[in-house]
């Protein structure tokens, strides 16, 4: 899959978000080194604090699907007026996985108007992960 088509996927899961307390639907795509392409969407609760973002949401159903390493690519979406960009908390969470299998992944931050493309290392370098734990 290109990255235009994982961009593609990333808005399509995009389309199922529960989002009605921001009304920020974000989208995302992960893609693995076997072509596996595995997406998410953000899922808001009544109590705010509890959203799921999307790329957590992907990661989780990643794992959940026995998807443990290899991942190449991720690709986010969102409606604001600039490139998305994964938060904090997402950041540690794709983290976990490209380190389970020694991936430096490309990270397609979607705007309207440009696609930023940054490392995982590059958003967040001196990452604590598995690794550390050793
Ligand atoms: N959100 C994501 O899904 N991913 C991010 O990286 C940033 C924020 C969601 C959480 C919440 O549902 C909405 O966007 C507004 O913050």
């Amino acid at each position: 899959m290109t990255d235009r088509e994982l961009i593609d996927a990333a808005r399509e899961a995009a389309r199922h978000s529960y989002s009605p307390y921001s009304n920020f639907a974000v989208g995302a795509a992960l893609r693995f080194a076997d072509g596996r392409v595995v997406t998410g969407t953000n899922i808001e609760n009544a109590s705010y604090g509890l959203a799921l973002c999307a790329e957590t949401v992907a990661v989780a159903k990643a794992m959940a699907d026995g998807v443990r390493g290899g991942l190449e690519a991720v690709a986010v979406t969102g409606p604001g007026a600039d490139a998305i960009t994964p938060c904090g908390r997402c950041r540690q969470v794709l983290n976990e996985l490209a380190q389970l299998g020694g991936t430096d992944p490309e990270i397609l931050c979607v705007g309207p108007d440009e696609v930023r493309k940054l490392r995982l290392s590059e958003l967040l370098p001196h990452a604590f992960g598995p690794a550390s734990l050793a």
